[in-house]
């Protein structure tokens, strides 16, 4: 229980777009996040952590109507992917919530009315592209074509990567939607700006007062702040999936609108399920503040360092104590990459390695600063086994079996000091982790294991074990010490690693629920069983791992679900199928309905020696008739081996009269977007042969 004194502290990560999956770029952010609030806790503070999904805009409007579902559908499934990878890595919100909420539609009313009473919004035609096709208007990045600087082909409608020139979407040679493939138009549509250039003083001193690192401030006061800020555009025209603004019907909020409101609907969902008040949180003028925590990625510093607490300062509402900014990850040095299998998936890590390795490496490499960060991966198998295998864990498992008889020594034996030197270790240590430099702060925490572990190689317990009674009060006082000394550790260690913590407090002392308890030393306790607290990362489960990526990123699934565009907190190159392959025009429900989609068994594959690309197979689709059905796959499947093999079949396709006899049906397969190959679908295990596809 925090005392009556303890700071108050909310924290919140950005929230993950609700159209991609989490993989190890995001969880630089993730895990960063929840350290700084599990350390605060263990510090005795009231720490909460705040997250939602990041739901609306045109991305996810767009796959919801390719995948005939509604967007209300699609973002309760990768709700509960999300959720799902975050417990796998033992990230531990207070509250996630989501931006398609009542809560946030109601503060995005409350905000947006005290943005029109201030004066601060005003309206004006806005010429936008728009895909014809598609029937939708264009965001920047749905549009690609010429450099209108350089003439570079298949650029981005803001930026182009290889002169580095800026300029709008209306002005790329020969633009095509990325959506669709169509030429856009040019079509004007009512926007309304919210006028920031009026809170340019306060954003001035805002920005220095400390909530930013000062690089960050020189950086926005050299890029932004020299020159009148340009108004922000915070309305989209229908058709837009996001809240309608209650005083300008047919437009909607842009997503970067309600996004960091949702920071403030987490807290009211909260505070209504805790019987807190949200205005203790958020309000000024509701009595002492609370401290408020931003962690981002260097990517959006534009709009929680400007739009934000200009939105903040315009309602009234506290504003950030510090917006922390980390980098993009790397992965052996270059952007994560779906081709070299880096492209890695937070649920494809979790089938291949343990949590607790990433938690750690992510830490001993994050500063605190704004620099990317590598996730060498032989450098990370190399320091797991190092620090966590071979000293802190191997500390117990060389020691605590001497004491499961006997528990820990009445009195706290000799042991040279160490003890109280890690102790002292605490201050230097806790300044690292507040400061966000878990780098600092493991690297502390290795010293001092190093000295345990040298004082265990001294005192020989494996040697006292076989010397005979005189021995054993030695054996059980050097035991007692390493044991005492890796609980100290794991105390220290517990806001990375949780699961390391309870385990050391399951093996001794019980549950570690305070920093304090680096302090004193234990005496005269029980000592449980030894059970291996963390097994050595084999360079063999990162090769599958690597494997297990590559074939994802061959035969994406529902892996597909990255959507053309920046990616949140790393540099991928996930937009590259999409923008291949542009979608086909939109189809209704109804259309697709039409479509019979089954699943069925192939009981018979033969190769047709004339044909150069078709196989016959023989399929059910339960019961006892067969169908044959020519497929394009030959060279890529050997027919033995489809044999058994569940697929999805267009099963009411009109049968088709082929050189080699009548096709009845089409068996499904993907292909194209940079990948040879022709890849068949599977359902998941316990489909049967008939079920139709929805
Ligand atoms: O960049 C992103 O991934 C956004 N979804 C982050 C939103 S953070 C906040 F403002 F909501
Ligand atoms: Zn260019």
């Amino acid at each position: 229980m925090p005392a009556p004194s303890a700071r108050r502290i909310l924290v919140t990560s950005a929230l993950p777009y609700a159209n991609g999956h989490i993989h190890l770029g995001h969880l630089v952010e993730y895990i960063q996040t929840d350290v700084f609030v599990r350390f605060q806790k263990l510090r005795g503070n009231r720490a909460i952590y705040l997250c939602a999904d990041d739901t609306h805009g045109t991305a996810i409007m767009i796959r919801a109507q390719a995948e005939g579902r509604s967007e209300q559908d699609l973002i309760a499934a990768m709700r509960a992917a999300h959720l799902a990878d975050f417990a796998g890595f033992q990230i531990e919100f207070d509250h996630y919530g989501s931006t398609d909420s009542a809560a946030n539609r109601r503060l995005c009313g409350e905000v947006w009315k005290a943005l029109r009473d201030r004066g601060l919004v005003v309206s004006r035609p806005v010429e936008q592209l728009f895909d014809p096709r598609a029937g939708v208007f264009l965001a920047d990045r749905f549009v690609r074509g010429g450099c209108p600087k350089c003439g570079a082909a298949d650029q981005y409608g803001d930026s182009c990567e290889r002169c580095g020139a800026t300029y709008g979407p209306a002005d790329l040679v020969a633009p095509k939607s990325t959506l669709s493939g169509a030429t856009p138009e040019i079509r004007s549509a009512e926007h309304l700006f919210v006028t920031i250039e009026a809170l340019h003083g306060f954003l001035e001193a805002w920005t220095r007062s400390g909530a930013l690192d000062p690089p960050v401030a020189n950086y926005l006061a050299g890029h932004f702040l020299c020159d009148p800020l340009r108004d922000w555009d915070v309305s989209r025209p229908a058709p837009y999936f996001g809240f309608e603004i209650p005083d300008a019907p047919g437009n909607s909020w842009y997503v970067w609108f309600d996004a960091p409101i949702g920071y403030l609907a987490a807290t009211a969902e909260w505070c209504e399920r805790h019987g807190e008040s949200f205005d203790a949180w958020w309000r000024r003028g509701a009595g002492e503040l609370a401290e408020i925590h931003h962690f981002i990625g260097k990517d959006i510093t534009y709009f929680h360092t400007l739009f934000w607490p200009a939105m903040l300062e315009a309602a009234g509402l506290a504003l950030p104590t510090k917006v922390r900014i980390h980098g993009f990850l790397t992965v052996d040095g270059q952007k994560m990459s779906k081709s070299r299998g880096t492209f890695l998936l937070a649920r494809t890590y979790l089938d291949h390695l343990d949590p607790a390795a990433l938690r750690y490496y992510y830490a001993s490499k994050l500063s605190g600063g704004i620099d990317d960060i590598d996730l060498n991966l032989e450098e990370f198998a190399a320091k797991v086994n190092a620090d966590l295998v071979g000293k802190v864990v191997n500390l117990a498992s060389r020691t605590a079996r001497w004491l499961e008889a006997t528990g820990l020594s009445a009195a706290y034996p000799e042991d040279g000091g160490l003890f109280a030197r890690a102790a002292a270790d605490s201050a230097e240590i806790a300044a690292a982790y507040e400061a966000c430099d878990f780098a600092r702060a493991t690297r502390v925490i290795m010293l001092a294991a190093d000295r345990a572990n040298a004082y265990v190689d001294a005192g020989q317990p494996w040697k006292l074990a076989k010397a005979g009674p005189d021995a054993v009060r030695k054996l059980q006082d050097v035991a007692t010490v390493a044991l005492n000394l890796f609980r100290q550790l794991a105390v220290y260690l517990a806001p990375v690693l949780p699961t390391l913590a309870a385990d050391a407090g399951a093996l001794v002392g019980g549950p570690i629920r305070s920093w304090e308890e680096s302090q004193t030393p234990l005496v005269g306790r029980p000592v449980g069983p030894f059970t291996p607290l963390m097994q050595r990362v084999d360079t063999k489960q990162i090769e599958a791992l690597l494997a297990a990526s590559r074939a994802e990123a061959a035969s994406p699934g529902e892996f597909a679900m990255d959507t053309p565009g920046p990616s949140p907190t790393a540099g991928t190159d996930s937009g590259a199928a999409l923008a291949a392959e542009p979608l086909a025009s939109t189809c209704t429900i109804d259309d697709f309905s039409k479509v019979d989609l089954r699943v069925a068994r192939i009981v018979a594959a033969e190769e047709v020696p004339e044909a150069k690309k078709l196989l016959k197979l023989t399929i059910s689709l339960g019961g006892d008739a067969t169908r044959t059905v020519f497929a394009g796959i030959k060279g890529f499947h050997e027919p033995a081996k489809l044999v058994g093999r569940l697929v999805v079949v267009v099963a009411n396709l009109a049968p088709r009269q082929m050189k080699f006899g009548v096709s009845e049906g089409m068996v499904v397969a993907a292909s194209g977007a940079g990948a040879e190959g022709v890849y068949l679908l599977s359902p998941d295990s316990g489909a049967l042969p008939g079920m139709r596809l929805h």
